[in-house]
Order: C-alpha cells, then structure tokens, then sequence
C-alpha cells in the first residue's frame, strides 16, 4: 500500500491575540500539532487584513490549504458603543478579504470565529446555531454583529456557488493568558483582573461596572484552541457550531468578580458602579450540538482557568496587553 501524505498547511489569521496565542500553545508546547502540518500564525504586522492586496499577497506567499481565521477588531461594552461604524466596516473588510483570498488561492476549508454576543437581543433561551438571523442584535454592538453574521451568509454563499467548506465557530466569552486587559475598553474578566490588581496594589476599593446581575458563560482560551484543533480536522458542516461550557455553567458578574477577588487574593472592599450600562443580560447558549460531537470534552473548571490566567498577569504584568 502506498500511503500518500498530504501536507496540511494551515494559517491562522489573528495568530498574535488571545485565542491565537492559546492555539500556539497547544499545537507547539502541547503536542497538538501532528507530523504533516505546518502551522503559520499571522499578526497585523505580517498583512493589515483590511486591504486586500496585501491580503492576496500574504496568502499567495505561504500557500495554504486550510485557515483558522480569528482576525477581527475586537472590545468590550463600552467601545462598541463609540465605535459601530469601525466596528462593521473593518469587520466587513477583513472577513471579505479573507474569505475570497481563501477561495482565490484554493484552500480546502475556513474556520472562522462568531461570537454568542452577536444572536438577537429578543430571544428564547438558550440560544442555539440556528438562531443567529432571528433578529436584530443587541444594540450596544450592532456594528459587530452584523458584521459578523455576514461571515455565516459568505460561508453559505461559498458553499453553494463553489462547494467550499467554509465554516464558523461561535465561542461565548473567552479569556485567559495573552488577553488584552485594557481597563477603559477591554472584556469584562480581563478589565476585572486588571482593576482588581491595581485596587490591590493601592489599597483602594475595586469598582466593577454596572450592576452586578448580568450572566455570561466563559470559556478558557485553551479549552477553545484544543475544540478549535477538532473543528479544523474533523467537524464537516459549513453550519457554524457553538463552543461553549453548559448552561449550567453560568456565572453572574458579581460571581465572576468574587472570583477574580479570591484569585489574586484581594483584600479590599469590592462595590458595583450602576450608572454604568449592564449590555445584554444574559446570551445562555446551549452546547447541545457539540456534545453530540464530542460528549466526553472536558472543560477546565472556571475557577482552576481564571487563577491560571490572574497568575499568568502578575507575572507577566510589565509586557502583558493591556
Ligand atoms: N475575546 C473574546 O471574548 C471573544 C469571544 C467570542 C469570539 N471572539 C472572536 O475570536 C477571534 C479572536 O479574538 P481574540 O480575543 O483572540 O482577539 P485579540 O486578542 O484582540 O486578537 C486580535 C487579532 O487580530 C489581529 N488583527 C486585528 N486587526 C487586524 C488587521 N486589520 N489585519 C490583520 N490582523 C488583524 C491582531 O493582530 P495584532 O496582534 O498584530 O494586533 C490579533 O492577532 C475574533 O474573531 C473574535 O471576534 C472573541
Ligand atoms: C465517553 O466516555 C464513556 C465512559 O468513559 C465511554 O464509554 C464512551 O465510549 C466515551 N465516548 C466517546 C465518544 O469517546
Ligand atoms: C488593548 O485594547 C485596547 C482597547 O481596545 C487598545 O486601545 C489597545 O491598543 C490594545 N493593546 C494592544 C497592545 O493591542
């Protein structure tokens, strides 16, 4: 028998962020990446994904056969309510440049990166991947949101005019080594670990912003880059699939806070600033699907995950995006 090997190359876009970097992680320090593979990660220094010549140019050069695609602007609450224009338009950009690159130069398949966030404010719980075109999006984000939804109507469109294999993932809200923890417009658990830092270190009280309530699911960056390295091998449907810990596994603002407050040891009094906005209330997303896939996929438990990722900050404080 002759056993023909056909080389893998994939490039992930995006490859210098969070989930980027948690991909790295598990494909070189993790023994995830298997003989025949070639991994590239890209950041914005190698091509500015908004323009599609130097698009063209940077997938024309390395060639590749399939692509994780994360490159994205990318924030918190706050930024997305100055920003929906910039938030759309280089979405919309980098997406399309991407996605017709990916076609022009032959790549097998696409997996590209949704967020829960983006579903329709007005919904049933949980949400599921049939629902993300129910409705209009919450409106503190609407710019990335639509412009993410686009992505599942290009993976569509590439699929039935040209067969292509382009799909997406849609994770709930990630976090973990790497992350941007950027105070003013950042995510919410890397803001938390950042601020609770410095009231730490200044003996100040820590403020969270808004209420409290509001709940979200969290899933640890490298719990994603390993369901990532499955979706890219072995998930074959151009419909998009949600990566997500359980319902059950919903934490409120005020846990996630106790728990970054336990985390770095936090002494301090911790009180809630309600003139600040709240967002959504809650995006609960089923991981129904993917537990038919893969029923026995065990996620780090929230709180061994977020003390990973507060010890990774304090140590790595001085170089750490923020
Ligand atoms: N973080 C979350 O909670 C979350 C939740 C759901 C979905 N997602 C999705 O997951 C993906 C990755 O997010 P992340 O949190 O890892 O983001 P991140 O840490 O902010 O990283 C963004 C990445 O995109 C690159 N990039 C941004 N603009 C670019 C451009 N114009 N041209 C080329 N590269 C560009 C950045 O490169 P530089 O390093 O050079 O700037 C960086 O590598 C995104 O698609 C995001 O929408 C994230
Ligand atoms: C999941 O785990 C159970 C019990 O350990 C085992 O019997 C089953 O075969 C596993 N299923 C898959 C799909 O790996
Ligand atoms: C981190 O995010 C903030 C807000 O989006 C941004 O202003 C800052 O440039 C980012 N830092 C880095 C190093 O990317």
């Amino acid at each position: 028998m002759i056993l023909i090997l056909c080389p893998m190359r994939v490039l992930v876009t995006g490859g210098s962020g969070l989930v980027g970097r948690a991909i790295q992680h598990i494909v070189k320090e993790e023994g995830g990446g298997k003989e025949g593979e070639e991994w590239t990660f890209l950041s914005s220094k190698d091509a500015n994904l908004m323009n599609m010549e130097e698009t063209r140019a940077v997938f024309q050069k390395h060639r590749p056969t399939h692509i994780i695609h994360l490159a994205a602007m990318v924030g918190g609450l706050f930024k997305n309510m100055r920003v929906n224009l910039d938030f759309w338009r280089n979405n919309i950009y980098i997406n399309d440049n991407v996605l017709q690159a990916a076609h022009e130069v032959g790549v097998v398949k696409v997996v590209s990166c949704l967020s829960t966030c983006i579903f329709p404010d007005k919904t049933t719980y949980p949400i599921d991947e049939t629902m993300i075109h129910n409705g209009p999006p919450h409106e503190s984000n609407f710019g990335y949101a639509y412009a993410k939804r686009m992505i599942d109507v290009h993976n569509r469109a590439y699929f039935q005019q040209h067969g292509r294999y382009y799909t997406a993932v849609i994770p709930t809200n990630v976090f973990g080594p790497h992350d941007n923890f950027s105070i003013e417009d950042g995510h919410v658990l890397p803001g938390l670990i950042h601020k609770a830092y410095i009231a730490q270190k200044e003996g100040k009280p820590l403020v969270v912003w808004g209420s409290g309530t509001p709940r979200r699911q969290f899933i640890y960056s490298l719990d994603l880059a390993r369901l990532f390295l499955w979706v890219l091998r072995e998930y074959n449907e151009v419909e998009p699939i949600i990566l997500s810990v359980g319902e059950e596994d919903e934490v409120s603002i005020k846990e996630a806070a106790d728990a970054v407050v336990a985390a770095l040891g936090f002494k301090g009094e911790v009180v809630y600033d309600t003139s600040k906005a709240d967002g959504q209330f809650k995006k609960t997303a089923s991981n129904a699907k993917l537990l038919r896939y893969l029923p026995n996929f065990s996620f780090t438990p929230f709180n061994k995950a977020l003390k990973d990722t507060c010890d990774w900050f304090v140590a790595n404080y001085d170089t750490a995006r923020k």
